[in-house]
Parts: C-alpha cells; structure tokens; sequence
C-alpha cells in the first residue's frame, strides 16, 4: 500500500469543527485493516534501527497508533495525559491553543533519565502539543530520538518548529493549500 493510498482512506469533514476547518478523520484509516497495517509497519520500519526505548504517546489519538508501533518495535508504551487524569506524581507543561492555553501531563517517573523517546501523535498542526511533549521529557531527563505522525499540515508550520529544536520529523501523509 502506498502512502497514497493511506491518504484516501482519510476522510476529509468540511467545516468541522468549526466553519472553515477542514477536518482530516483517520477513523476510517484505522477501521481499515491494510491501512492500518501499513501506517504501524511504516512507522516502525522509520524506527527500528533508531535504538528506541519507549514511544510517548499523546492523548487522544496518539494512543491509537502508539501502543500498536511499541508491540511492532519491543518497546515499552508512556501516556501523556490531558490535565488530571494520571494517579501519580506527574509533571506538567501548559501550551498555547488558539484560544487560551492546555496543560498536558507525564507520570514523573514514566521515563527515565537518558531513554531514548520516539514521541507520536496522529496529526501535527502548529506543533504545540508536540513541543509540549518534547518539555515534558526533556524535563524527565529523556532524549526525544523523533516525532512520528500520520498527517502533517506542513502550512501551519508545526513540523518545521520541531526540526528547528533538533528533532526528526517523520510524517506518513500531508494536506497542504486548505
Ligand atoms: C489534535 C491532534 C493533535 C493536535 C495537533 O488533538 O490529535 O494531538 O490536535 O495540533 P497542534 O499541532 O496544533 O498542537 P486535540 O487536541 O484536538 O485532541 P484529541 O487528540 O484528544 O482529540
Ligand atoms: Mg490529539
């Protein structure tokens, strides 16, 4: 399966959430059992000779695709957490939304000082929440090895501000002009 083809099994919503807002739907890339074979085997293929220790995966969509690359690569899988939702002592970044601000958090014990990081998410936009997530291990001793996605809107720039701390970028797919 070609990244091509990943990318027609997106399904694009009009205006939603909001007028104006193209969303991109990977449900139906997910429900499609080729396509999700070819975004984990992708993923982890990029991966396998990075000597990753663990993937932290960011909530929500994150811990679709992220537990599934740590199985394909032996690796060990971290959540990071909206506000209030991990039992244990945690560490927290806020970062900027386009309307005010989010705090994401890491047990602060998840990763361990010098463990190599693959973080993952779905989708990167402005690149807030990833850089987020990049704090948040830095901040827990971690070395962040890559940022992977299945989509990148390279428009909004979100990639390039990771790229420009000196972390790898892998996307699958990108949506570009809307
Ligand atoms: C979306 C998406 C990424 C983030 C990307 O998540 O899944 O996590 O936004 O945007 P950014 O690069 O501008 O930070 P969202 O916060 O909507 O929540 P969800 O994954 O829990 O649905
Ligand atoms: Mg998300």
């Amino acid at each position: 399966m070609t990244n091509t083809s990943i990318k027609s099994l997106i399904r694009t919503i009009p205006d939603y959430p909001k007028k104006g807002i193209m969303f991109r739907d990977i449900t139906t890339l997910f429900a499609d059992a080729e396509g999700l074979r070819e975004v984990i085997d992708s993923i982890a293929g990029e991966f396998q000779d990075k000597n990753i220790d663990v993937i932290a995966g960011i909530e929500a969509r994150g811990f679709i695709i992220g537990p599934a690359v740590a199985l394909a690569l032996g690796v060990g899988f971290v959540p990071i957490r909206k506000r209030g939702k991990l039992p244990a002592e945690t560490i927290e970044v806020e970062y900027e939304l386009e309307y005010g601000s989010d705090v994401i958090e890491m047990h602060i014990d998840a990763i361990k000082p010098g463990q190599r990081v693959l973080v993952m998410d779905d989708l990167i936009a402005t690149g807030g929440t990833a850089l987020a997530a990049l704090d948040l291990i830095e901040k827990a001793g971690g070395e962040t090895i890559g940022c992977a996605f299945i989509i990148d809107l390279p428009d909004i720039g979100g990639a390039q501000r990771i790229r420009d701390r000196g972390v790898d970028v892998f996307h699958l797919v990108e949506f570009e002009g809307d």
